[in-house]
């Protein structure tokens, strides 16, 4: 498959107007994205579970409008009219136009609210751009809808490409979204061990997946609410020229590839080893860049060391993994929520920002609300 393959047939439908909402989660990376070509082509590829009550709620309403010249939007945020969105979208339309020609016709409104505060440094931008570009595959689709029944298998094909072009045209937005549309493992990025990987969008992982990862848990802790100190976009960026890269981009091939034994086998301490290792390279790389950055914060030290010890005394399979920031994503199996739920709240809790943490678990992608 090409970029071209979604360019669209000319549309046969005439909608004046409507009105679609998508609610999409985040997701967490375990084996990480960090660095990219040019339209947020990976340079490695990863893999992620799929959050479930992390989620960005986007309603987008459309209308007709005269000139064909310009984009026409507005966005809000939790109903607050938000102008310093716009550029970011902007540019998200200006990317996704040739895959969605009907862009110019229409004037929008895009609604959007999010499950988790706005403030808790947990990025939005990977269920905020999944959910918006759902809202547009909904306007496409009614664009292109005829009469003509069609049969299951061919249904099954239009779901398919219908999430395969949200995915694709999430990545344009914002490189790790185009993993949240499915779940509850999303693969991203052509790699010889997973079957059907490409740049372009996120697939279902393919293979067996032992019972020890279902409903896997993450429990978010909130340990700095701030705006980051270095955006993700200069840190993908940091890559290049970065005297690492080369071999960090071959370590992400040969952990999914043992990943891949591990979820199919179960084993638990292989799995925390792969995913710690996978965290603590990613802020390897930030701190090694030049210029160098460090985003964890003393709390952040502090929690791992904390998991550390607890794991050691008690045998129990706790984790942690780490996006592009300082909060702390604590990864357990669900059978043994019950003895870390109460570590966590009483030694971890502590360490977060005015005591806030997220209980969250693995889930199964985005769901439209209203068509
Ligand atoms: O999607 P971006 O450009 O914000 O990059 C996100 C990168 C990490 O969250 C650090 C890792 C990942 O794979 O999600």
């Amino acid at each position: 498959m090409t970029a071209r393959d979604f360019i669209p047939p000319v549309y046969t439908t005439n909608v004046e107007k409507g009105s679609v909402t998508w609610e999409s989660p985040s997701n967490i990376a375990l084996v990480k994205y960090w660095g990219k070509k040019q339209d947020q082509i990976p340079e490695n590829p990863s893999i992620s579970f799929t959050l479930n009550h992390c989620k960005t709620m986007t309603t987008l309403e459309f209308s007709k409008k005269g000139d064909l010249e310009h984009f026409e939007f507005e966005v809000y945020l939790d109903g607050e009219k938000k102008d310093d969105f716009k550029p970011k979208i902007q540019t998200f339309l200006e990317r996704v136009e040739v895959y969605l020609p009907f862009l110019k016709q229409y004037r929008f409104i895009i609604k959007t609210e999010n499950t988790f505060p706005h403030s808790s440094g947990i990025a939005s931008s990977a269920s905020g751009m999944s959910a918006l570009a759902l809202c547009l595959m909904s306007v496409e689709k009614q664009l292109i809808n005829s009469d003509v029944i069609i049969s299951a298998v061919e249904e099954d094909l239009d779901d398919e490409y219908f999430n395969q072009k949200a995915s694709f045209l999430a990545r344009l937005g914002s490189g790790s979204a185009c993993r949240s549309i499915e779940g509850d493992l999303i693969v991203w990025g052509k790699t010889k061990s997973i079957e059907g990987s490409t740049d372009l969008f996120g697939i279902k992982y393919p293979y067996k997946v032992h019972e020890n990862f279902k409903e896997y848990q993450d429990t978010i802790l909130l340990v700095d609410k701030g705006e980051k100190q270095v955006s993700s976009t200069v840190g993908h960026n940091l890559m290049h020229n970065h005297p690492y890269a080369q071999i960090r981009f071959e370590q992400a091939h040969q952990n999914l590839e043992s990943l891949k034994g591990i979820l199919e086998s179960g084993d638990l301490d292989a799995f925390n080893a792969i995913v710690e290792s996978e965290a603590l390279t990613l802020h390897a790389m930030m701190m090694t860049s030049m210029p160098y950055f460090i985003l964890m914060k003393p709390n952040t030290l502090e929690i791992i060391n904390k998991i550390w010890e607890f794991r050691q005394k008690t045998g129990l399979h706790i984790s942690f993994t780490l996006d592009a920031g300082a909060n702390v994503h604590v990864l357990y199996p669900n059978k043994e929520s019950q003895e870390i739920l109460q570590f966590i709240q009483s030694e971890l809790v502590a360490y977060c920002q005015n005591g806030h943490y997220i209980c969250d678990q693995i889930g199964f992608g985005a769901n439209q609300i209203q068509f």
